[in-house]
């Protein structure tokens, strides 16, 4: 199959926010097998390259020179060790929700928690996707990636990623750089709920369910994500716009005498972790709209595009969040998606 070079190519529809900027050189990779063509490619273009998956966690502020390259390598398949570990390994490219229900489907568990995060399997790990008390890194086993420098094939064990809350090795220490093609998951066939997350368990006793499937486990999560989270083909988001801080023990402890209701949650030895949308929803901003950019109504952490916003308004915004909070509660709110150019 060859490679479609396309040009001036509009990125809205390849982006969760719906940012209507344009790409210079724009082209889908396949298969494992066009991967040599791109690498030329790549060289002969001699422009910065941008690798997207579902484009769910973008901030796009202006039209790219770049050559963007769409990942839709598919396929998903799994293998049985004698120990019941079940190793699933799934293309780059594969919709990471409907990845999530097929393992299920199979009786194979242990994703349950993460069901329905936007983006695809290459994108999980580039910031160790989470939600609910799992993280990727909890359910990883490798991953394969081409370096975009040499053009040579690497396979990457769970520690090499080094992973982090929303952080890897791909996102901090080497940007751009590595182009993820499948990741292999360790799953089981014995379903181990995993149900300490915050109002979990309330929820599973309000509907009367004593020990939930794991598809009931599934159903109820996407129930809770959608109650809250917008669905970026109505309104446009990229998830939680910010991290949630860790700081000092000391100073959250400092924090909650003057604010009592103050959440936050034991992290590292001597670290707190503060619920981000807590702070930014204490200081009126949920619901506040500035022309098309705005912090959704019903989740304080998760800034919207209403239509028009362009990616700068979004960060104007959050740039007016992030001083308001550290005015406050001297805190600086980090930004969590990626942002181009
Ligand atoms: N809260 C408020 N007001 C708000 C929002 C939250 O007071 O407007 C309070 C809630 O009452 C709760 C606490 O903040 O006590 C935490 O809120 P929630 O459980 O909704 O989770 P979160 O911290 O906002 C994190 C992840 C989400 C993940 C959920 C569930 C980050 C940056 N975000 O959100 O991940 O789905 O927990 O595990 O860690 C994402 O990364 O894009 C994402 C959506």
């Amino acid at each position: 199959m060859l490679l479609e070079l396309q040009e001036n190519i509009s990125l809205k529809s390849f982006n969760s926010f719906g940012f209507d900027v344009s790409a210079r050189y724009f082209v889908e990779l396949k298969s494992v097998e066009q991967f040599e063509a791109l690498h030329q490619l790549i060289a002969d273009c001699d422009l910065p390259v941008l690798i997207i998956g579902g484009g769910s966690n973008l901030i796009l502020t202006n039209d790219l020179n770049q050559l963007v390259v769409v990942n839709r390598i598919s396929g998903h398949s799994i293998s049985e060790a004698e120990d019941g570990t079940l190793c699933v390994t799934a293309g780059a490219g594969e919709d990471w929700h409907t990845l999530v229900r097929w393992t299920l489907e199979q009786g194979c568990y242990g994703l349950e928690n993460l069901s329905l995060i936007p983006g695809t399997v290459g994108a999980a790990p580039m910031q160790n996707i989470g939600a609910y008390g799992v993280e990727l890194k909890d359910r990883m086993l490798s991953l394969e990636a081409f370096d975009l420098d040499t053009g040579e094939k690497q396979r990457f064990s769970c520690e090499e990623c080094q992973f982090g809350y929303r952080d890897s090795v791909f996102k901090s220490r080497y940007p751009g750089r590595y182009l993820i093609t499948s990741v292999t998951f360790s799953l089981s066939r014995t379903f181990k709920p995993v149900l300490h997350y915050g109002g979990l368990i309330g929820e599973l006793e309000a509907r009367g369910i004593e020990s939930p499937g794991a598809l009931q486990l599934s159903d109820l999560i996407c129930e809770t994500r959608n109650s809250k989270l917008p669905q970026p083909e109505l309104i446009g988001n990229a998830g939680s716009f910010f991290k949630n801080p860790v700081i000092q023990t000391q100073q959250a402890e400092q924090l909650k005498e003057r604010y009592p209701g103050l959440v936050s949650f034991a992290d590292k030895p001597g670290y707190s972790k503060l619920a981000a949308g807590w702070l930014i929803d204490q200081l009126g901003w949920k619901g506040r709209r500035e022309g098309d950019a705005g912090v959704y109504e019903k989740q304080a952490l998760v800034l919207v595009n209403y239509g028009d916003a362009s990616g700068q308004d979004i960060l104007e915004l959050a740039g007016d969040i992030q001083a308001d909070v550290y005015t406050n509660f001297g805190v600086m709110l980090e930004i969590e998606p990626r942002c181009y150019p």
